[in-house]
């Protein structure tokens, strides 16, 4: 009887979980919409919460998925341009103090962090905290994967169609369609066709 009852109810909860996502993603949707201020192309999905910090000077294109826990943070002048058909995978980070851009169909794994600043670092200038950032612009061109838990450090660049591997830290530019890795990135090879 019991089982019969627990079967019951799990036919009737995959039945309305469409209708579940569906509504989740909506209001994922209108929170992150609410927090940006730059602008957000329709057909950018949500896949869960994330946050915004700062100044909201975020710009997203087009069928760009947003993946869960991500946060995006913007300062000053800061902004992040993200642009079309890209996946942000789950508990990425992206700052901004100068400029964080990338191009269309990026591809970046879960874990990854993209910051253009560092903290002042003067031994006579008191705590490391308190002093101001210094920041360079990162630019990633199209079409380049991004692995799981890589950082990418402040004016750093990466050229269309590289792919960068896993816990890689990129610290200098990365030539286009080269595959790169390591701490500090450098290029192991060429993509073939
Ligand atoms: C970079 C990558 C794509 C290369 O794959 P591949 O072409 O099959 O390369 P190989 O596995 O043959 O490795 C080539 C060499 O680079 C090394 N290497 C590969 N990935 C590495 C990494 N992340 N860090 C350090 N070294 C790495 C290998 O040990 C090998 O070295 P060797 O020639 O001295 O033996 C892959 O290793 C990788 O990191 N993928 C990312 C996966 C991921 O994060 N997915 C998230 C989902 S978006």
């Amino acid at each position: 009887m019991r089982s019969r009852l627990a079967q019951g109810v799990g036919v009737a909860m995959r039945a309305v979980e469409p209708i579940r996502l569906r509504a989740a993603r909506f209001v994922y949707e209108a929170w992150a919409r609410s927090r940006l201020r730059g602008r957000v192309e329709a057909g950018v999905q949500f896949i869960g919460w994330i946050t915004v910090e700062g100044t909201g000077n975020i710009h997203i294109g087009s069928g760009t998925r947003i993946g869960r826990r991500c946060f995006l943070e913007t300062q000053g002048e800061g902004q992040i341009v993200i642009g079309r058909n890209c996946t942000i995978n789950d508990h990425t980070v992206i700052t901004a103090y100068d400029e964080v851009a990338m191009g269309d169909h990026v591809m970046m794994g879960e874990f990854a962090s993209i910051r253009d600043a560092a903290h002042g670092m003067r031994l006579d200038a008191g705590p490391m905290r308190f002093q101001p950032h210094t920041a360079a612009p990162i630019h990633i061109g199209d079409d380049v994967w991004i692995g799981r838990g890589v950082c990418v450090l402040k004016g750093a660049r990466i050229g269309s169609g590289a792919v960068i591997g896993a816990n890689s830290v990129v610290t200098k530019d990365i030539p286009a369609k080269t595959i790169a890795v390591g701490t500090p990135a450098r290029p192991v090879g060429e993509r073939t066709p």
